[in-house]
């Protein structure tokens, strides 16, 4: 299946009305057993199940309005339409219209910084599908709302939810079956920390990284099994608001996918000298007994997980974080 026929399945039934202004908002999500290897590169349909963490009011704001031609603004700058990211939105909103029409004015708001491992496509395809949703007036149920993020990037199905989301990997071929879940729990107290090391875009993207490590790293064939232990244990430890247990697999999890990149031929690495020097901090306040724990996505900026109750030793330790609470109200 293409991915415009899977739209068109999805979409069977649903009204096709005229497409109006719509304004959407989709959070930043942190993996806490990440998504790392794809079984169809076409329609972003990845090899193992995660869980993610929304980041609350961190993410993207989409307005779109319907106009003569394409034209995309990104935290109130027109973007080329030549770069790559006008040329992923543009491909994205073709899925949607015949012969080039309705075209859109799209206005998106990152309060993320754009590609710097913290998750804006993620936020930018689900607040795009939440505004398409709206501007159609298509009403979709949050499945197939993932199932149409997911087509963007990958990890942009969970971003469609709040709190805890699961993306299960399916099996179909079609993706069907492979979409995210928000689980059925909170934890008010939690926090996320973001450290930034460096918020430049990176050189590698993850879907070139992704190939390159399934293709060419001898340790990816252990990610799966890693990867199907971690998921229970996660489920279980946000089930019981266990810190030290969802925090240590986090952690691991985080680590280990990492290390199946640095196997790769040639080895990729998004640490930078002060990523490190981070983690080394991090567990330096655990051995001196401040309950903290971090985990890393496709570039070298940590996000810090830990409780309320503990915010006031762990902001003395790392004064720069940006504290998040994905279940304040
Ligand atoms: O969805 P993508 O292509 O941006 O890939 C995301 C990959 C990680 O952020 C490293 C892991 C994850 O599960 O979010």
């Amino acid at each position: 299946m293409t991915k415009q026929e899977v739209v068109q399945c999805i979409l069977a039934g649903r009204s096709n009305g005229a497409a109006a202004e719509a304004s959407r908002f989709a959070p930043a999500n942190i993996a806490l057993c990440k998504y790392w290897g794809k079984r169809d590169e076409m329609l972003n349909l990845p090899r193992t199940s995660s869980l993610s963490v929304s980041l609350e009011s961190l993410g993207t704001h989409t307005r779109i309005t319907p106009a003569g031609s394409d034209e995309i603004l990104l935290n109130g700058d027109p973007v080329d339409s030549s770069t790559s990211f006008a040329g992923r939105i543009v491909e994205f909103l073709d899925l949607f219209r015949v012969n080039g029409q309705p075209a859109f004015h799209v206005e998106t708001r990152n309060s993320v910084p754009t590609a710097a491992g913290l998750a804006s496509s993620a936020s930018g395809f689900a607040a795009l599908v939440l505004a398409l949703d709206g501007a159609f007036g298509w009403n979709l149920p949050p499945r197939e709302a993932s199932i149409l993020a997911r087509l963007g990037s990958g990890s942009a199905c969970r971003s469609v939810f709040c709190g805890f989301a699961e993306w299960h990997a399916g099996t179909a071929s079609n993706g069907l079956d492979s979409f995210a879940e928000r689980l059925d729990a909170d934890w008010p107290a939690l926090r996320l920390g973001i450290l930034t090391v460096s918020s430049e875009q990176k050189a590698l993207g993850s879907r070139a990284a992704m190939r390159q490590t399934v293709e060419t790293s001898p340790l990816y064939a252990s990610w799966p099994e890693t990867v199907a232990g971690d998921l229970p244990r996660l489920r279980a430890a946000i089930a019981q608001r266990d810190l030290e247990e969802m925090g240590s697999v986090a952690e691991a999890n985080a680590l280990a996918m990492h290390a199946t990149m640095m196997g790769a031929r040639p080895a990729i690495l998004y640490w930078q000298p002060d990523s490190v020097t981070m983690m080394e901090r991090v567990w330096a306040a655990r051995a001196d007994s401040t309950p903290v724990y971090f985990t890393m996505d496709a570039g070298p900026n940590l996000k810090l997980l830990f409780e309320e109750g503990s915010a006031a030793s762990v902001l003395e330790r790392f004064p720069e974080a940006k504290v998040v609470a994905p279940f304040a109200d």
